[in-house]
C-alpha cells in the first residue's frame, strides 16, 4: 500500500497536542482507578506517553500497522480485554462515502460490511465500549449522530488543534460501565461545563413542514450563507438573494454551504422574515452554545469553531419566523 493511501485508509493522524486532557477528563481517568492504560489504535504512542506522564505504570498499545512497534491487532474487529484497564485512544476516522471518493473503499470494506455505521470511528466506539472505562478523541459530528450515548459520562468539545496534519473538529468522550439518562451526561466546551446532554437534545429544532419552502432554488427570495466565515463578524446568516456574494446560478440540488430558499410570501414581508430569522438564529446559537450546529473545518479568527447550519434547523427557524409574521387564526373552544 502506498504511504498516502495507508495514511488515509488507517486514519494515521497522531494526537500531537494535549489540549484534550482537561482537568475534568484527568479527574475521570483517576476515578476509574485502573492500573493499565490501553490504546487499541496506538499509532505513534502519543496518548500512551501522556498516560505514562500522568502516572500509569503499565501501558499497552495495539495497532494494525506492522511498521509500528505495537502488538498487531485488528481492533475494529475486537480488542483484547485487559483486566482493570482504561482505554485512552483516538481511533481512525473514515466515512464510507469518503473512502469511496478517495478510491480506498476496498481497503476498509471488510469493516463496513460488518456494521450499519457510516464512519469507522463509530465502529471503534462500539468495540471500545466492551471495556468498562474509556476516553476517546473522536469527530465532533458524533454529538449530532444517532449513536446511543447512554454509557457516556461526558462529552468535551475541543476547539484547539490537536493534530499537525488534519483540521477535523473533535470532541472527547469519557465512558464508564453504567447506563445513564441523557440528563446525567455532562457537556463541556474545553473546561467549561455547559449543561447536560438531555438539556441540549430538548433544544433541537424540528421543522413542522407546515409552510411551503424549497431549498436550493436559485430563483428564491432568501439566501442563506449556512457556514460561519472566519470573520466572527460574518456568521451564518439569512439575507436577500441579491445580497449574497455568490453566483446563485451555481447552486445545485446538493449545495450544503450556500443556498437560496423559495417561499410563498409577499415581497413586503421578506425583509422582516429575514430579520426575525437572524434574531431567532442568534438566540438559538447563544442558548445552545453552538453545541447543536455541525462543526466545520477550520476555526474563526477568534479561535472559536466555525459552524454549519443544517437545512432542517434552518427550515425550523424560518417556519418560526414565518408564523410570527403570519400568526395562525386563534382556535376558540366554543363549548
Ligand atoms: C488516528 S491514529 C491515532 C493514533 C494514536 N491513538 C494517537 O492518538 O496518536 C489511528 C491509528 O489506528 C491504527 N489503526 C487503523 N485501523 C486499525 C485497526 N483496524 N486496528 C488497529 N489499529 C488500527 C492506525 O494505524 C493509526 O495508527
Amino acid at each position: 500500500m502506498k504511504v498516502a493511501t495507508k495514511k488515509m485508509a488507517l486514519g494515521q493522524f497522531f494526537t500531537k497536542n494535549n489540549f484534550w486532557l482537561q482537568k475534568h477528563i484527568l479527574k475521570f481517568i483517576e476515578s476509574a482507578k485502573a492500573d493499565t492504560a490501553v490504546d487499541p489504535f496506538a499509532g505513534g504512542g502519543d496518548l500512551l506517553s501522556v498516560a505514562k506522564s500522568i502516572g500509569f505504570k503499565k501501558i499497552i498499545g495495539f495497532d494494525i500497522d506492522e511498521s509500528l512497534s505495537w502488538k498487531i491487532n485488528d481492533s475494529l474487529f475486537s480488542i483484547p480485554q485487559i483486566k482493570n484497564s482504561i482505554i485512552i485512544t483516538n481511533p481512525p476516522y473514515l466515512t464510507n462515502y469518503s473512502a469511496k471518493r478517495k478510491g480506498i473503499y476496498e481497503n476498509v470494506a471488510k469493516y463496513f460490511v460488518t456494521c450499519h455505521y457510516d464512519d469507522l470511528y463509530q465502529l471503534a466506539i462500539e468495540k471500545c465500549l466492551e471495556n468498562d472505562f474509556g476516553v476517546m478523541i473522536i469527530p465532533e459530528t458524533f454529538i449530532n449522530s444517532s449513536f446511543p450515548k447512554n454509557r457516556l459520562v461526558s462529552i468535551t468539545i475541543i476547539e484547539d488543534q490537536l493534530f499537525f496534519d488534519t483540521e477535523t473538529p473533535v470532541c472527547v468522550i469519557c465512558f464508564d460501565g453504567k447506563n445513564k439518562l441523557y440528563d446525567e451526561i455532562e457537556i463541556y466546551k474545553k473546561d467549561v461545563l455547559l449543561g447536560n446532554l438531555g438539556h441540549f437534545e430538548r433544544m433541537r429544532k424540528v421543522p413542522q413542514k407546515n409552510v411551503f419552502m424549497k431549498f436550493n432554488a436559485p430563483t428564491g427570495q432568501i439566501a442563506l450563507r449556512a457556514v460561519d466565515t472566519t470573520n466572527p463578524m460574518r456568521p451564518i446568516s439569512f439575507m436577500r438573494t441579491d445580497e449574497i456574494d455568490y453566483d446563485v446560478a451555481n447552486i445545485k440540488h446538493s449545495s450544503r454551504l450556500i443556498t437560496v430558499i423559495e417561499l410563498n410570501i409577499k415581497d413586503n414581508l421578506i425583509e422582516e422574515l429575514i430579520k426575525l430569522s437572524n434574531e431567532l438564529l442568534t438566540d438559538f446559537r447563544g442558548k445552545s452554545n453552538d453545541v447543536l450546529l455541525s462543526p466545520f473545518k477550520g476555526n474563526k479568527k477568534n479561535g472559536e469553531r466555525r459552524r454549519r447550519l443544517d437545512y432542517a434547523t434552518a427550515r425550523a427557524i424560518l417556519e418560526s419566523a414565518y408564523e410570527m409574521i403570519n400568526p395562525q387564526p386563534q382556535l376558540f373552544n366554543l363549548r
